[in-house]
């Protein structure tokens, strides 16, 4: 089954060609084209990412993004169209409130032929509604015009699924197989923090969550706090790290041991449930600040180093505890946080230390921040079970569990 998929909850414009083979035990995929614009840079100067901004990119963004997705697959063929009238009055209100959207589609779509996929996937949340329905629109749009099945696919669904599958030597192919049940599933991005259970396919049960901020949240209003671009976490790893590297050198006599510089709470660290809590990290690291106004910048890898291992720490133990609360076989790590360099070390080692017969997956670097091709895996996950919709609507707070 050939499925195109298109991504556009957050920041980033991607659309891919996934082929899928097997079933939900023992499933194939083979990446046919995988097209991905990120809007950071437009972003970066509100400090954060701007619903209306993110639409309109997307707006601007999803014809490219198809014709290079296709393009890739070899999927894409010239020839002129002729779009039966009544066709194009539906699409016409399908698009109505995506402005410079439609033109760019009838303009694209008359000149190619439709290509042979068998399903268009969709997230449908959770996410920025604006940015949401961008994506929508635009799959129900093409799945009009070419007649095919659509599918609505669950964002955080797709972490989950691109954390369990695996590259194959050349990389070009995925595959997720001999997954031992249950699986334990640690979410960790910019709008979500969950600890989830999956014992059969697809079901998922609510293990911890965060209670205030999500963890790529903190990283991002931490690193403001210390005057680092957006998006933070990727900048604050950078600065914890340059601090572990020079404890390795000199450097280390001169500012003494690591973590003595600053002390920060582990929120939760030892209470009894799953659950998680970071707002009051980040107040304890805007309390610092106020108290130590004139920060130096080895200060701050000092700051960054301290706020990083508490995360870490705090993510580890709930982790630790939800596998032995859940008797998990399987251990996963998704969302744009599990990039994180120092996450994916501990856990790597706290895993192989403690737990050794928990088979730990952590996804590729490109499958770890936002992408389509995880929405694609989904995709087919819900195909197989013929979870095809009529209509999809968009929702900002889709749960997975
Ligand atoms: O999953 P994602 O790409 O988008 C959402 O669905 O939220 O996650 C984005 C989040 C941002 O908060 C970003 O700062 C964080 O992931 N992030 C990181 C790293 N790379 C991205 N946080 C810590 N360390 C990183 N290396
Ligand atoms: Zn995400």
């Amino acid at each position: 089954m050939k499925i195109l998929a298109i991504e556009t909850s957050c920041d980033e414009t991607a659309i891919a060609i996934v082929e899928a083979t097997g079933d939900a035990q023992s499933a194939q995929f083979t990446v046919l084209g995988n097209a991905l614009l990120s809007q950071i840079d437009i972003h970066r100067e509100y400090g954060g990412v701007f619903p209306a901004l993110a639409k309109r990119e997307h707006a601007k963004n999803l014809v490219p993004i198809l014709a290079a997705a296709l393009e890739e697959a070899e999927l894409l063929h010239e020839d002129t169209q002729a779009i039966p009238e009544e066709t194009r009055r539906a699409i016409a209100q399908i698009l109505e409130r995506e402005p410079g959207l439609e033109e760019q589609f009838f303009e694209f779509v008359s000149e190619c032929e439709p290509p042979e996929i068998d399903a268009i996937a969709v997230t449908s949340g959770p996410g920025l509604e604006p940015a949401l329905w961008v994506g929508i629109n635009f799959a129900r749009a093409l799945a009009l015009l070419w007649d095919k099945p659509l599918v609505a696919v669950n964002h955080m669904e797709g972490h989950v699924l691109a954390a369990l599958a695996q590259n194959d030597a050349e990389g070009a192919l995925l595959h997720i197989k001999d997954i031992e049940m249950p699986v334990l599933a640690l979410l960790i991005s910019g709008g979500h923090t969950e600890l989830v259970m999956m014992k059969e396919w697809l079901k998922y049960e609510l293990v911890g969550q965060t209670l205030d901020d999500a963890v790529g949240e903190a990283f991002d209003k931490v690193a403001r706090m210390l005057g680092l671009p957006y998006p933070g976490g990727p900048e604050i790893s950078r600065l914890a790290e340059l601090l572990r590297e020079s404890e390795k050198s000199d450097f280390k006599n001169a500012f003494g041991s690591l973590t003595s510089k600053f002390t920060l709470p582990r929120p939760l660290i030892n209470d009894a449930t799953c659950n998680f809590s970071f707002s009051g990290l980040k107040t304890a690291v805007l309390y610092l600040l106020k108290k130590n106004p004139e920060i130096s910048e080895v200060e701050k890898q000092h700051m960054a180093h301290e706020f990083e291992d508490a995360v870490t720490e705090v993510l580890w133990k709930k982790t630790a505890r939800a596998i032995e609360e859940t008797g998990a076989q399987t251990l996963v790590i998704g969302g744009g946080v599990s990039a994180n360099t120092h996450i994916r070390r501990t856990f790597t080692t706290q895993v192989a230390g403690e737990y050794p017969n928990v088979a730990l997956r952590i996804p590729s670097a490109a499958l770890t921040t936002d992408n389509a091709i995880m929405i694609a895996l989904a995709g087919f996950y819900r195909a197989l079970r013929k979870e095809f919709v009529a209509d999809v609507v968009a929702n900002g707070n889709l749960p997975l569990a």
